[in-house]
């Protein structure tokens, strides 16, 4: 069975000054059990609401979920002490230190005291457990809400960008920590807006347009959508190198200081031979890679539109269709 499956799922926000947004606008997802699963897109295209619709803390418009089984408007109560989820900041009690939030938390959900010791070692918090919330900076307060989301020991974690607020250290212990929780046989959704991060710490991945699904599916496999055959390299002269090159009918151009050849990448050494032949030799040559960023800009079009949807921070929206909702 899958952990999480999505069809048709469509959620619209009315908004305050009329008409409405479309957050979610059809999007299908399968996300199978175990491995850490990456949900991609821009600002505003809809993994934020996707996770509060999972979670039941926002009511589709149309279509359908399921998660561990379990439709989030019916049946969540069966499966909710399986699933830990970290949806924007969580709520703490800023006077009370770390660790008395989570014994708070922990009697509430009645669950062992021992397993307090256990997530705070786990997110590197144990050192600073004692102090006020209040006290903690961003990326520490992020880290004890990723502490609150494993209490339960979940099979399931469900985190909405848990990077956002910490520095290049904290990222790599969340990355390293979601790994370890992948590896514990745990499945592991998390929104992220930084793909380096995602291309190293996710198994599978979604990106997300306007409500939307584009792509999904292995992490390589995404890649792969992406990939220019092709050879980069550092060089010297490299307008005496792209004349050489094309008299041998070989294109290549400059991009920032280093050349992108259009040829085969393992056949480097002819390349190579056909510049030694009019003296030029290489300082760096390697295969034109293409990250998950370059798929992403060239799925989601251009940068311009990444850039415009994120300037596109809509303004003070309500949602009077779902009242009550934790915000
Ligand atoms: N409570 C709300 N009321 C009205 N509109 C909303 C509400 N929540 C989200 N939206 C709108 O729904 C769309 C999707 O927003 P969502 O927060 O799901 O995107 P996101 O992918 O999480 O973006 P980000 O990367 O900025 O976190 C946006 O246009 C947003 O303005
Ligand atoms: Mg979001």
């Amino acid at each position: 069975m899958d952990v999480i499956e999505i069809r048709g799922l469509r959620k619209t926000y009315r908004r305050f000054r009329g008409g409405s947004t479309v957050a979610l606008d059809g999007l299908d997802l399968t996300v199978g059990q175990g491995g850490v699963f990456g949900l991609l897109g821009p600002n505003g295209s809809g993994k934020t609401t996707t996770i509060r619709c999972l979670l039941g803390l926002a009511h589709a418009s149309g279509g359908s979920c399921t998660v561990l089984g379990k439709e989030p408007t019916r049946g969540l109560q069966d499966v909710i002490h399986r699933i830990g989820a970290l949806v924007e900041a969580p709520a703490m009690f800023p006077n009370f230190s770390g660790r008395r939030n989570l014994e708070i938390l922990a009697a509430v959900g009645r669950l062992p005291k021992e397993r307090i010791d256990e997530v705070l070692e786990q997110v590197d918090l144990s050192a600073r457990a004692k102090d006020r919330v209040k006290t903690y900076s961003l990326g520490m307060r992020q880290r004890l809400g990723l502490a609150a989301a494993l209490l339960r020991d979940p099979e399931l974690l469900i985190l909405d960008e848990p990077a956002n607020g910490l520095d290049p250290a904290g990222i790599r212990e969340v990355r390293e920590l979601l790994r370890r929780l992948a590896a514990e046989g745990r499945t592991v959704l998390v929104s992220s807006h930084i793909l380096s991060e995602i291309q190293q710490t996710c198994d599978r991945v979604a990106i997300l347009q306007r409500g939307r699904c584009i792509t999904q599916g292995d992490v390589d496999d995404v890649l792969s959508r992406g990939r220019k055959s092709g050879l980069l390299m550092r060089i010297v002269e490299p307008a005496r190198a792209i004349d050489t090159l094309q008299a041998n009918g070989v294109s290549a151009v400059e991009v920032d200081g280093l050349l992108e050849i259009d040829y085969p990448s393992d056949k480097g050494r002819e390349v190579v031979q056909m510049l030694a032949s009019a003296g030029l030799y290489p300082d760096e040559l390697r295969p034109h890679q293409v990250d998950l960023e370059t798929v992403f800009l060239q799925l989601t079009g251009e940068g311009a539109d990444v850039a415009a949807a994120s300037a596109d921070q809509n303004p003070p929206d309500q949602d009077p269709g779902t009242p009550g909702e934790p915000s």
